[in-house]
């Protein structure tokens, strides 16, 4: 069995965040997504993983390397333009070699990985394993309706009235059956090769598809409060550590990491939170759910229920920032003086919420 990652796209719900920036780079607790799913793969057993890569591709291999760092070895897969997810199986089947996979989508999260999935798939004879999840907003993915006997009986890719709350998590588990479904399927209205009319060509072409309702949290990290919610289900989850200098006159409450190299200064830092290496922590109150990337600096401020990125600035604000997220060398700072009016330098389609 082989794996195959989704990691091009364009990431364009987390603008402006993502213009320079694969989307699945994005840290939750520190720790890009994309490093979930590829651990999740390797704790299931699986070490021939092929990652398909777009415009950030250079960004994507310098950050997974190889592979070894997770024992695995990882093979890039230029895909030209995202041109859908039915397409990126389409250009990997070379690399499949005729093996079955499982289909990862590099933006999901699923917190109980997906050992039992791929256990099931590969003692079982199906030709295709979907899981699902229930959902309140099943016209934002793919939406699955299921016959009375439970079997798959059509898939719809985003529709606007869903039959069903049930929408398709991004994992898949295939057999080299659905080389021949992606090489019969026409493009979508949005002029994409989509999986799921791949799968229904499978259902309709008398192809056994299993359809797995997951229980446990699974998250499409495309959004702003997406990522927040992500953040915060790994960090209830965190072992704390201790790793960086803290003075006597802070308080560190509850489950909390430091990394090396990190110095806090007269702060109280509230768990579960994560902070980086080499960071800067001074007059400070770090709440819960909160993750500030490595080498940055928060002085004088407040911070809760946040990712910042590596190498942010929050400097002597003091006030909240709270349900937000700041990228990687973003500076915000209170100057000196009356403010009469607030300056901002920002990238395109960023947003600020004053009160
Ligand atoms: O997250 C689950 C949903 O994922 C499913 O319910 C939908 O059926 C499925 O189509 C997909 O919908 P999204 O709108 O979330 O897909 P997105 O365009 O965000 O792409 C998912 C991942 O695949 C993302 O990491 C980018 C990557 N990708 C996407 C396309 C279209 C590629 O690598 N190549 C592509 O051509």
């Amino acid at each position: 069995m082989k794996a195959l990652i989704l990691a091009g796209g364009k990431g364009t719900r987390l603008r402006p965040i993502t213009f320079t920036r694969a989307k699945q780079l994005v840290p939750v607790a520190n720790k890009p997504i994309l490093f979930y799913g590829i651990e999740s793969i390797r704790d299931a057993g699986i070490t021939d993983i092929g990652i398909i890569v777009g415009d950030t591709a250079d960004e994507v291999m310098d950050a997974c390397g190889d592979g070894s760092r997770w024992g695995v070895s990882l093979t890039y897969i230029p895909q030209e333009a995202p041109l859908g997810l039915a397409h990126a199986v389409k250009i990997a089947e070379d690399f499949m070699a005729g093996d079955s996979f499982v289909m990862y989508l590099g933006d999901n999260l699923i917190k109980d990985g997906i050992v039992r999935f791929v256990d099931e798939f590969e003692s079982g004879t199906a030709n295709a394993q979907i899981l699902l999840a229930r959902v309140p907003n099943a016209s934002q993915f793919g939406v699955a309706e299921l016959g009375t006997d439970g079997s798959v009986k059509c898939l719809v890719e985003k529709p606007e009235e869903p039959r069903s709350d049930l929408a398709l998590v991004g994992v898949y588990l295939f057999d080299d059956s659905v080389f021949e479904a992606v090489g019969a399927i026409e493009p979508s209205a949005r002029g994409e090769l989509e999986i799921t009319d791949a799968i229904q060509w499978l259902v309709d072409n008398g192809k056994r598809v299993d359809p797995h309702i997951i229980e446990g949290w699974w998250k499409d990290t495309g959004k702003l409060d997406d990522m927040l919610e992500a953040n915060r289900i790994i960090l209830d989850t965190l072992s704390p550590e201790i790793s960086g200098d803290v003075d006597a006159e802070s308080e560190i409450h509850g489950r909390v990491s430091i990394g090396q190299g990190t110095s806090v200064r007269k702060s109280v830092i509230r768990g579960p939170s994560v902070i980086g290496e080499r960071c800067e922590i001074v007059d400070t109150y770090i709440g819960p759910y909160t993750s500030v990337g490595d080498c940055c600096e928060v002085t004088g401020s407040e911070l809760e229920h946040a990712i910042l990125m590596r190498e942010a600035r929050v400097l002597n604000v003091g006030r909240r920032i709270a349900d937000s997220l700041i990228g990687c060398n973003v500076t915000v700072r209170r100057t000196d003086g009356v403010l009469s009016a607030i300056r901002v330098m920002l990238g395109d389609n960023s947003e600020v919420e004053l009160a």
